[in-house]
């Protein structure tokens, strides 16, 4: 791994030159590409600038019209509670260190390799992006919240990080070229959009052919124990959540995990079938389940982007109910990983 580190003390630009050659213009075309200037981005085929708001690059298309009211809503909830957020992984070295130690931005590290180029749509306060740019890969973190954004931004800036870089943006309109990344990863994000099938749509638009999309969901099942602990955690306080009891030692942590997981304005709740159709209608591949579909050789999948078997109906309707005893209690989120076909 490299660390990222610059070498130089001047600060690192707002996005890497491999991450410039796949923006646009917000609502543009293909071909009217973006140059960086000093407080943002130029459009030179239209002479629009778009400026930083708060050290963040803007590039964001308020939705009109359909999914107005739940989107206005989702932003301001992650404007005022920004997520994950930083507490005790201010450096680098640490956030690295959590990441490794982590099986799932471990092994998602390693099944992405050297040298990508990588999207996260929805990447919150920007942790995972920076983790994955090791490996000299090149990261481009998009959220709607400017909150998060800016945490993102001061921890790339603090670390002097050139190859992870961020811009708001709205998922169903961003400012990204189709077939322009190598791997795209929404993780924990679609549920909270007024239309998942149809944001899933937007993101894959944005892979190479033969590139990988991994989208993490709430699961249908696994999401009901959730549910029902909402109805009295008002009474009963935030220790009746297994995450709080055993992982979070941050007050404040702690109490934005809550906020995130009980009091959202939003959210769906997506089976792994749901998902598999989705691929078929965006020409996707299925590889692969984390975790795995039980009787399926995913079970011994050691790499996440392994093609794998998708199932039958059965096998995926008892490994969702077995999940009311694992991933459950830590927020019931499953992943499910394919390829643009070529
Ligand atoms: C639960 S957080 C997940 C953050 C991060 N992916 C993680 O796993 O820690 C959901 C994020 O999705 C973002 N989001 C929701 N709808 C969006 C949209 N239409 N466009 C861009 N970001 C969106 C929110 O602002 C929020 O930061």
């Amino acid at each position: 791994m490299t660390s990222g580190k610059s070498i130089s003390s001047a600060p690192p630009p707002m996005v890497s030159d491999r991450i410039l050659a796949c923006l646009k213009a917000p609502g543009g075309s293909d071909d009217q590409g973006l140059e960086l200037v000093d407080n943002g981005f130029l459009c030179p085929d239209t002479g629009e600038t778009f400026p930083l708001i708060g050290g963040v690059p803007s590039l964001y298309s308020p939705p009109e019209g359909e999914g107005e009211e739940i989107t206005a809503r989702v932003k301001s909830f992650y404007e005022e509670h920004p997520f994950p957020n930083y507490e005790g992984l201010e450096e680098f070295g640490e956030l690295v260190s959590k990441g490794s130690e982590n099986t799932f931005s471990a092994n998602l590290l390693k099944a992405i390799g050297y040298n990508k180029t990588v999207l996260e749509c929805g990447c919150g306060t920007g942790q995972l992006s920076h983790f994955l740019q090791l490996n000299n890969n090149h990261v481009l973190g998009i959220d709607m919240s400017l909150g998060s954004l800016k945490l993102a931004a001061e921890h790339k800036l603090r670390n002097g990080l050139a190859r992870s870089g961020f811009a708001q943006m709205n998922i169903f309109d961003m400012a990204v070229k189709d077939a322009s990344f190598d791997v795209v990863i929404s993780h924990g994000v679609l549920h909270h959009t007024f239309d998942a099938r149809r944001a899933f749509a937007a993101i894959t638009r944005k892979v190479k052919p033969g590139g990988i999309i991994m989208v993490g969901l709430y699961n249908r099942y696994a999401r009901i124990p959730t549910w029902l602990r909402a109805k009295i955690i008002g009474v009963t306080g935030g220790n009746i959540d297994y995450v709080v009891r055993n992982h979070i030692k941050d007050a404040r942590k702690a109490e934005i995990w809550i906020k995130d997981q009980y009091y959202n304005p939003h959210e769906t709740w997506h089976s792994i079938g749901e998902v598999q159709t989705w691929f078929n209608e965006n020409d996707i591949e299925y590889l692969n389940c984390s975790p795995a579909i039980l009787g399926t050789d995913g079970e011994d999948a050691e790499d996440l982007f392994r093609s794998t078997g998708p199932g039958n109906a059965y096998q995926r309707a008892v490994t969702q109910l077995s999940w009311l005893g694992t991933i459950a209690r830590e927020g019931a989120l499953f992943d499910v990983i394919g390829q643009k076909r070529r």
